[in-house]
């Protein structure tokens, strides 16, 4: 977590990538509706907008807390504290991406309907309805929380062409097999 200055506040976070282990932990419910809560409900909202995406999660910059922020549309950036969801509706394949596997987009099932209970950042409670884009959004900020990523909801082939899409991916950390120019094969070996 970055130290914060008095009076000099960082609203810019980095977004962590896939392979970060806290984008693999299940984050903590929020207990205090503080300043530092206020604080960070401001540098996901700015950190989003910035990237520019439909939403981002605490874990996504390196806070583990069950907090997203969501941008769908034209619409006011909203946030929500402890989500719960209810889903409704049979699940519709569409594209999805997300800012920490940067380039990636893979038909995802989502349920096209979805009412989230929650709270705000002053800890009033609050409920998002939301379908198509924002139910979707909605579904995959959760899952972050829960230390889910979107390639986990894709069937086997596409999930394999993911991996092997991040293997390739230039922000990835996953060594990319190096082949040593030779008069024979040039290929790479994955
Ligand atoms: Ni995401």
């Amino acid at each position: 977590m970055a130290r914060r200055c008095e009076g000099k506040h960082q609203l810019l976070r980095d977004i962590r990538l896939f392979g970060d282990p806290v984008l693999r932990t299940k984050a903590e419910p929020v207990v205090d509706f503080d300043l530092e809560l206020r604080n960070l409900v401001k540098d996901l909202t700015e950190t989003m907008l910035d990237a520019p995406g439909v939403g981002l999660a605490a874990p996504q910059i390196g806070v583990s807390l069950r907090v997203f922020t969501y941008h769908v549309d034209d619409d006011e950036p909203g946030h929500l504290v402890n989500p719960r969801l209810s889903l409704d509706g049979e699940e519709e394949d569409d594209d999805e991406g997300c800012l920490s596997l940067p380039g990636l987009q893979f038909p995802t099932p989502r349920a096209p309907r979805v009412v989230a209970s929650g709270f705000n950042m002053f800890g009033d409670p609050v409920t998002v309805e939301g379908t198509e884009l924002l139910a979707r959004c909605v579904q995959h900020e959760t899952d972050h929380l829960d230390g889910i990523l979107f390639i986990d909801r894709l069937d086997k082939k596409q999930r394999k062409l993911a991996m092997k899409a991040i293997r390739e991916a230039e922000w990835s950390g996953i060594p990319v097999p190096q082949v040593k120019v030779s008069p024979h094969s040039t290929q790479r070996i994955s």
